[in-house]
């Protein structure tokens, strides 16, 4: 098959998926089908990642078994502890995530067993722990004593026990869960790409997903929540908004929170969570936060061409204030995303490794070729990469 050139990979289709769907010319997303609007306004978290492994919607029973065994594995290894100690208490949470999400391996017996069933194991395991490490590392850094987790709650109820050490009100354990709900999957978008590249060589879950924690991670892919956030703390108040994005677009700079890759329409993921932020940060105080939100989505779709070039608020754009009125500080934003892309990363590695192929595309080598090899004595000071060995091949395929 001849090659072709798709830098950014946005015209390939690298893999089938059952998992999620996007249509981004109408604003549509489906978890194995149904609809991410009803399942963010009447599933839960749990009930939402059981249907992405298992494709289809559980029973009663499926689901409380599901919510055991996931509360099972809430609880990290006591020597994790130590592992969270010895990161300093200045490094951002992302980068603690990456690495405790790849210690968690040292204390799996089952981390290379690479069977169907020790693979959905570890992906129960990586789920429910991951938001464990989340709050474990915030309490470390701020100099509070850890908080065991409480097997009866829910992941999202659990979360914010440990953060916090109190109890969450309902209200503020479904806002979290709907978020968890919005973020769980996404065709392929980078950091589950990632994933699957790292699985696809038969390497293991936790390396993948170790990769996609550490792709996540980049502003222009999980990092936008915090960035709308501290947009609005910068604006301060409601009667700058206007001021403050006339002059941003006056400069043509962007929006946080506005504007997607797939998405031409609105962001299916941000109709429910527009209605229920409000909620949120009127329970919370944060109402003029929220108000601010809306006047800014005012003002940027009643801009020229907006809509013709097909911006829209997206998910970040309400998660942020969301997030902000449940009191977690502006850089677990990012780590929330991954608490709950983990449910799409193992889903996607499972769907990978049932019909694997290692995914290896071409660079085009664009150096010269054909040099001849001078020993080091005879080069000239200041060499520079361009008397590098010759490459006798523009399309390395070497593996
Ligand atoms: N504000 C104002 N104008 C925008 C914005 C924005 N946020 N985003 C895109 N545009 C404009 C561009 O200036 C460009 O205009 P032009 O054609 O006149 O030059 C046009 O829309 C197309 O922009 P592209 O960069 O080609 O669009 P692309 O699809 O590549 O970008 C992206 C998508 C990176 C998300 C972009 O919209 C952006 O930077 N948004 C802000 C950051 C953000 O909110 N990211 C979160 C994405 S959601 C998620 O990851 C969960």
């Amino acid at each position: 098959m001849p090659l072709t050139v798709d830098k950014g990979l946005g015209n390939t289709i690298a893999a089938d998926t059952n998992l999620s769907f996007i249509d981004g010319t109408n604003g549509v997303l489906e978890y194995v089908g149904y609809d991410i609007d009803s399942l963010a306004r009447n599933a839960t978290f749990e009930e939402t990642t059981w249907l992405l492994w298992n494709g289809r919607l559980p029973n009663t029973h499926e689901l409380a078994a599901f919510a055991k065994e996931l509360q099972s594995e809430y609880a990290v290894d006591a020597r994790m502890l130590d592992v969270v100690r010895a990161i300093p208490r200045t490094a951002a949470p992302m980068d603690a995530l990456r690495t405790l999400v790849s210690a968690l391996a040292h204390f799996d017996l089952e981390a290379d067993e690479q069977t169907p069933a020790a693979n959905k194991r570890k992906s129960l395991r990586l789920l429910a722990k991951t938001a464990t490490l989340v709050a474990l590392f915030d309490r470390y850094r701020k100099g509070k004593s850890f908080v065991a987790p409480d097997a009866t709650l829910s992941l999202a109820g659990n979360f914010l026990w440990m953060l916090t050490g109190a109890r969450a009100t309902p209200s503020m354990e479904r806002a979290l869960d709907v978020c968890l709900v919005l973020h769980a999957d996404h065709g392929l978008n980078a950091s589950t790409f990632a994933a699957r590249v790292t699985i696809a060589t038969q390497s293991d879950m936790y390396s993948a997903a170790t990769t996609a924690v550490g792709t996540l991670k980049g502003p222009l892919h999980g990092g936008a929540n915090q960035e709308v956030m501290e947009m609005l703390l910068e604006i301060g108040d409601l009667s700058k908004v206007d001021a403050y994005i006339a002059s941003k677009l006056a400069r043509k700079e962007r929006i946080m929170g506005f504007g997607h890759r797939v998405y031409k329409a609105y962001d299916p993921r941000a109709t429910y969570l527009k209605t229920f932020a409000k909620q949120v940060a009127a329970d919370t105080g944060n109402l003029p936060l929220y108000e601010m939100t809306r006047r800014i989505e005012e003002i940027v779709l009643a801009q020229p061409n907006i809509i013709e070039k097909g911006i829209f608020p997206n998910v970040d754009f309400y998660s942020a204030t969301t997030y902000y009125s449940l009191g977690l500080d502006l850089d677990l934003f990012t780590c929330m995303f991954a608490a709950s892309r983990m449910a799409g990363w193992t889903g996607h590695c499972i769907e990978q490794l049932a019909a694997n192929k290692l995914v290896r595309p071409h660079a085009e080598y664009t150096g010269p070729h054909g040099l001849s090899y001078l020993p080091i004595g005879q080069r000239p000071d200041g060499e520079t990469s361009s008397t590098c060995p010759s490459v006798k091949t523009a399309m390395s395929v070497l593996v």
